[in-house]
């Protein structure tokens, strides 16, 4: 955005690690987060469904947790670091065991829910192991499908459980050392 004459500029620099990243960026003071991710950054991967916290679509990390970045303002993200789904996809990521088991299990279709519930699960595998089907079920509840009856989606967190220390013993680690 542009100010005119006399107009003031009411942006607010907003610094933050996005994916190992580091980014300074002027936000609105009303923008959220996910609107930063996706039209400054261009990360089109965080989705933007309900726009109310409903869908789980736009789920990202905030310091290792997981947010709906469409109620986080951006400027609440100052100073944190911020994991989208394509930092699942990058460096020592590229095999990650949830991105092979969610193909192993055809656990998509449309593919729009597929970053948030990604980024969900990571957190739930970045955290704990050993998950029943409940578990699952219980943590990806707030990440609404409407294409697959979830089914593939379990199979594949628990393939992605079942894999996780064998394939990536120290994977949330390394993600974080950029
Ligand atoms: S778009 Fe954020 S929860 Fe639906
Ligand atoms: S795969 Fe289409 S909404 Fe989940």
């Amino acid at each position: 955005m542009t100010t005119g004459p006399g107009e003031r500029d009411e942006r607010i620099l907003v610094r933050l690690r996005v994916n190992g990243v580091e980014h300074a960026v002027r936000a609105e003071p009303r923008e959220s987060l996910a609107e930063l991710l996706r039209e400054k950054l261009r990360l089109t991967g965080t989705h933007v469904g309900c726009e109310q916290g409903v869908c789980g679509a736009c789920t990202v990390l905030l310091d290792g947790a997981s947010v709906r970045s469409c109620l986080l303002l951006a400027v609440q993200a100052d100073g944190h670091e911020v994991t989208t789904v394509e930092g699942l996809a990058s460096g020592a990521s590229a095999s990650h065991p949830l991105r092979r088991a969610f193909t192993d299990n055809h656990a998509l279709q449309c593919g729009f829910c597929t970053p948030g519930v990604l980024m969900t699960a990571y957190e739930l595998l970045s955290t704990r192991r050993g998950l029943s089907e409940r578990d699952i079920r219980v943590a990806l509840s707030g990440n609404l499908c409407r294409c697959t009856g979830y089914q593939g989606i379990i199979a594949a967190v628990r393939q992605a459980d079942e894999q996780w220390e064998r394939d990536v013993p120290d994977q949330q680690h390394t993600d974080r050392q950029h």
